[in-house]
């Protein structure tokens, strides 16, 4: 069976278990999944039972898809992600962002942990993604196009919706946190980045990198629907600061953060 049928699968099987038609769609990063906590009249749903879904591989991610309300709201929330450095084909890792598009979500939040690059960047900021950089060696559309996922060759000159930079930004000084915005990098990982690297990724433009949000906020696009972004910006980045990275440390920073990363999303939301 091709792509287009295993997600219309997906969506069958998600709907036999909810009738709720979600409004909008969220991807929970690292460290960020205790947002699918606060989902209320929750239906949970581990990976494992949605077909094709991947299972999630890394620690401190649960592998679940919940859908419910928050603040009346119907939302599919996504916790947990595969990654393309996991080994999966980068169809597998796109798989449930496009899944929740057929589901009928028209928006979709993206979060991610990252290390800040940008001098304005300490680790707890929460960043809104103005745009980003595909540095990931791949396009996650490369191959035959199937036209009921999205057109041939989409437009990226809008990726993070600009009403919803706004609406994320209006939250953030609602919450008395500091506004900051910036653009994400992607790049395949595991290893984290040399100091030569974030030089480069530096004087390419980049305030933030890591390993996630940009082949899935292509497909959203490719999909037509509206992004909005979020890095957790969990340490800075190789050769910023003089200490050696962690997984450990990222873990610990979403932690430190999750009780305003979730008020934000409540009020995003
Ligand atoms: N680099 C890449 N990915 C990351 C980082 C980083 O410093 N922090 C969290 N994810």
């Amino acid at each position: 069976m091709g792509q287009y049928e295993n997600i219309m699968e997906a969506v069958e099987s998600i709907r036999a278990r909810s009738p709720l038609a979600p409004r909008a769609g969220v991807v929970l990063g690292s460290g960020l999944g205790e947002f699918a906590n606060r989902v209320a009249d929750a239906v949970a749903i581990p990976y494992g039972e949605i077909p094709h879904f991947r299972q999630a591989g890394v620690a401190g991610h649960a592998g679940r898809l919940v859908l419910g309300t928050v603040g009346g709201v119907p939302v599919a929330v996504l916790q947990g992600r595969c990654h393309y450095y996991e080994g999966h084909d980068i169809e597998d890792v796109v798989f449930p962002v496009r899944v929740l598009g057929k589901l009928g979500v028209g928006g979709l939040l993206l979060t991610n942990a990252a290390g800040g690059i940008g001098q304005a960047l300490r680790p707890g900021d929460l960043m809104v993604i103005r745009d980003h950089i595909n540095l990931m060696g791949l396009n996650p559309l490369r191959g035959a196009n199937d036209e009921r996922l999205g057109p041939r060759f989409p437009d990226m000159s809008a990726v993070y919706d600009p009403a919803f930079q706004e609406s994320i930004a209006a939250a953030q000084a609602a919450l008395g946190l500091q506004p900051k915005k910036g653009v994400y990098l992607a790049l395949s990982g595991p290893s984290y980045e040399t100091p030569a690297e974030i030089r480069m990724l530096a004087a390419l433009g980049a305030d933030a990198v890591g390993m996630s949000t940009v082949p899935e906020a292509i497909c959203a696009r490719h999909l037509g629907l509206r992004v909005a972004g979020v890095s957790c910006i969990t340490n800075l980045a190789a050769g910023i600061s003089a200490q050696p990275l962690s997984h450990r440390e990222v873990t610990e920073t979403a932690e430190r953060v999750k009780n305003d990363f979730i008020r934000l999303l409540e009020l995003v939301i």
